[in-house]
């Protein structure tokens, strides 16, 4: 089936973990938000008319707020980076363009990327690109100008030109996916600062090689630098122009044992590569990274497929060269989507039920004070109450008495008025 998508409809794709992930994620923090919000409302209320909040607290949840705020901006941005690499002229920007079914970067014989280019979806769903350092949108209308543009500026070899690709034109740039092509391994003398600059936030690199040669030092090295600041990082191996295997004279006659000697020999070396050198993986999942592609031809499929090229001729065995593209990227996809959201979201997750427990703590310190507060003003009024009944008492007493003595010193005086009279 070449006409669907490799990876299904659209909602089957493995990049949906990371999207739903994200979007769950995101309305967390909404309501977590909310729950910041009104709670450091409630205590702007009460810091007017009580006593009982000290400074500290509310400034603390005011805190939480500006944070919560920063949480979501940077998850917004969260997306899922791929990184390619490997010697010159072996088919990187060919792999990008055949993922992305258009041939959207500059390919061809030579050393032809010459900076590092990174391809996103873009907000406006219009073609632009932007040069590091600035903030210039250049418009960009088809891969012609793109060179064009990539020509004409002086661009530094580490430098990265941001390329912002419509959306609706590719489901993997809708779904959060960004790619960065790179030179080729081999022109440079300045793979650390490559690596610190623009490897650390990949969450999958995929080493483009020539099918035609074998892995070579320098492609080995730089993943031997990059797995020395990544901890296991994710690799998948391409071994790309397959296709050019297949219509070696030498295959021809004999071609299935021969290719599939050359395979095996790759196939293992690769495997060695990432299990033995690099510590990356075990045997079986390498296995599951390792592909023999052609780019080339994929991109082309694709193309006709659309419509936009004439149907290619294919050479001997295009079919199951296809075939194994879509499984590469069916495996890169469920590779990234979760690789993408343990490393991104589980320190948003943590930050956020951080912020939710502090919280939790300000206003359960705010709940005891308050209830201090009420036991001590009761305790207050008790006393008071107290002290109003004995005094009514006092006073209870006092009148009686007073009421007693008077009616003695009435009765005194009225029989002494009488035995005057009498007398
Ligand atoms: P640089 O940017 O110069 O480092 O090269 P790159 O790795 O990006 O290679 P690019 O995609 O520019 O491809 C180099 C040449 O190889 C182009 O002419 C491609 O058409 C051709 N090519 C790429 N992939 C394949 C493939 O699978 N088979 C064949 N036969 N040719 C390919
Ligand atoms: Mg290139």
């Amino acid at each position: 089936q070449m006409g669907g998508r490799g990876a299904g409809a659209p909602e089957n794709s493995p990049l949906q973990i990371f999207v739903k992930a994200k979007k769950k994620i995101n309305d967390i923090f909404v309501e977590i938000e909310d729950y910041v919000k009104d709670a450091v409302n409630y205590m702007h209320e009460i810091e007017k008319e009580q006593q009982i909040l000290d400074e500290k607290s509310v400034r603390q949840a005011e805190e939480f707020v500006q944070k919560v705020h920063g949480i979501k901006d940077v998850l917004a941005r969260d997306h899922m980076k791929v990184a390619f690499f490997g010697r010159t002229s072996n088919g990187k920007s060919s792999v990008i363009n055949a993922m992305l079914r258009d041939k959207i970067l500059p390919s061809g014989i030579g050393h032809t990327t010459n900076c590092f280019l990174q391809v996103e979806g873009s907000p406006s769903d219009e073609a632009y690109l932007v040069l590091e350092g600035s903030d210039q949108h250049c418009s960009v209308e088809s891969v012609a100008s793109l060179a064009h543009a990539l020509c004409k500026e002086k661009l530094k070899e580490s430098e990265m030109v941001r390329v912002y690709w419509p959306r609706n034109r590719c489901l993997l740039l809708r779904d959060d996916v960004v790619f960065v092509d790179s030179p080729g391994v081999d022109v440079t003398p300045n793979l650390d600062e490559w690596i610190d600059k623009h490897c650390l936030d990949a969450d999958v690199f995929v080493l483009v090689a020539n099918a035609e040669s074998t892995l070579m030092v320098t492609e080995k090295n730089f993943f031997h630098k990059v797995s020395t600041k990544l901890s296991k990082p994710n690799i998948f191996i391409l071994n790309n122009r397959w296709d050019a295997s297949a219509s070696e004279p030498e295959f021809l006659d004999q071609q299935c044992d021969e290719q599939a000697g050359v395979r095996k020999q790759h196939q293992e070396r690769a495997v060695d590569f990432l299990v033995k050198e690099l510590k990356v993986c075990t045997p079986d999942e390498a296995r599951e990274r390792i592909f023999f592609i052609s780019a080339k031809e994929a991109l082309l499929a694709r193309l006709a497929e659309q419509g936009q090229s004439p149907t290619a001729t294919l050479a001997e065995g295009f079919q199951s060269r296809y075939f194994e593209f879509q499984d590469f990227e069916r495996k890169f996809e469920e590779c990234i989507s979760k690789s993408a959201v343990k490393t991104k979201f589980e320190q948003h997750s943590q930050r956020g039920k951080y912020i939710a427990s502090e919280l939790r703590d300000v206003l359960d310190r705010l709940y005891l004070d308050a209830q201090h507060l009420r036991d001590d003003k009761l305790l207050q009024r008790k006393e008071l109450h107290d002290k109003v009944n004995y005094t009514e008492q006092q006073l209870m007493v006092i009148t009686q008495e007073m009421k007693q003595k008077i009616h003695h010193m009435v009765e005194d005086v009225e029989q002494r008025v009488s035995k005057a009279l009498s007398e």
